[in-house]
């Protein structure tokens, strides 16, 4: 257990979700009471954290009534909770849930006395990074609604902090690990070899391990120094896509990715694919956030949390790959490792 004194209540948004659900257990886990705002108490990911000892409140981030509900009683929130893994909505669907749920959680806040919010921005409010790495104050070009509706909330909680509400803003940079499906195809496609690199490859990306990213979060909601300020949260280095591929190649133990195909054939299929399944709401397979993945680069510094808040990633990019691989194995998404196969 590592329990923070100060840290008496904490809500978590988004807990049946990946990061917000990693959060929750280990808040729970340090000894602290957990209160989750879910959509479903009777969804399957709701159920898991009641039986872990984390209460439920049932709402949507976006209904300020339920929100104030969730909020009533905590001493720190932590808004985790957004729209992102699914594309085609409306755009005000994403502004409802990922902007103006940050007014709602600050005025509930407000009301309610709380001591911290904690809330989850994105790296992609940077955009395509024209110069890594990338820093906090690195300007703003957000490339899609998603992101540009996470931009807006962020500038809500801005305009909070100027007026002396105590927020911490965390920007994190592409999450994995165990419990995470997104990057589950990438790893599939490498396996089976189906993988195909679009463009050069030799653009950068920033992981995070989800583990090192939560202990990022509790530090924005524990450390005197978070308060009104803003940082970017991934691991210590960054890599290249085509050393992202080779080294997952390497731990899922098969030969290296070669070759590359243009881009534009892939970005044409994915806008069709956008427009073919809008007017039948279907999220589309396919879809340009997709291939943004292929073209975007993006490097962080992580310089500022690591002076401001002694903020320390453990896990390096092969461990993080390996656990994950290793989950995936055990979940039956990926094929048992040749020396298990072998044993
Ligand atoms: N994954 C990344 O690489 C990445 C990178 C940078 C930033 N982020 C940010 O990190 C956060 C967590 O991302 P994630 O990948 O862990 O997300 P995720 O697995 O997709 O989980 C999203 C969570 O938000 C909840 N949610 C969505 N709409 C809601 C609504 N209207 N009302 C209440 N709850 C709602 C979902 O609930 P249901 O279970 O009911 O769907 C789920 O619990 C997000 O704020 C995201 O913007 C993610």
């Amino acid at each position: 257990m590592n329990m923070t004194p100060d840290l008496k209540h904490a809500l978590v948004t988004g807990a049946t979700g990946f990061t917000g659900g990693q959060l929750a257990r280990t808040l729970r886990a340090n000894g602290h009471t957990v209160r989750a705002l879910v959509r479903r108490v009777d969804a399957p990911a709701a159920q898991a954290l009641e039986a872990l000892g984390i209460s439920l409140v049932e709402g949507d981030v976006a209904d300020a009534a339920a929100v104030d509900r969730a909020v009533a009683g905590t001493s720190h929130v932590f808004h985790i909770a957004a729209v992102y893994r699914s594309a085609n909505h409306p755009d005000a669907y994403y502004r409802a849930v990922n902007r103006d749920s940050v007014s709602h959680i600050i005025e509930a806040a407000r009301r309610h006395g709380v001591d911290r919010i904690v809330h989850c921005s994105t790296c992609g409010v940077h955009g395509d990074v024209a110069e890594i790495p990338a820093t906090e104050t690195t300007a703003f070009n957000p490339g899609d609604i998603y992101q540009r509706s996470k931009l807006e909330g962020e500038m809500i909680a801005q305009q909070a902090i100027g007026e002396g509400v105590p927020i911490s803003i965390v920007r994190p940079t592409g999450i994995y690990g165990p419990g995470d499906t997104r990057f589950l195809k990438l790893f599939k496609t490498i396996e089976n070899r189906t993988f195909r690199m679009f463009g050069r490859g030799d653009i950068a990306y920033h992981m995070s391990y989800v583990d090192d990213l939560v202990r990022g979060f509790i530090l924005c909601g524990t450390h005197p120094d978070a308060v009104g300020e803003t940082f970017l949260i991934g691991s210590d280095s960054y890599t290249t896509l085509n050393g992202l591929v080779d080294e997952i190649a390497d731990v899922l133990d098969v030969p290296p990715v070669r070759g590359h195909i243009p881009i534009a054939p892939l970005l044409a299929a994915a806008t069709l694919c956008e427009i073919g399944c809008k007017p039948f709401g279907i999220d589309p397979p396919l879809h340009r956030r997709r291939v943004a993945f292929f073209t975007k680069a993006r490097a962080f510094s992580i310089e500022k949390a690591q002076r401001m808040l002694g903020y320390t990633p453990q896990v390096g990019l092969r461990e993080g790959l390996e656990r994950t691989a290793a989950w995936y194995r055990a979940e039956g998404y990926l094929r048992p490792a040749k020396k298990s196969l072998a044993a």
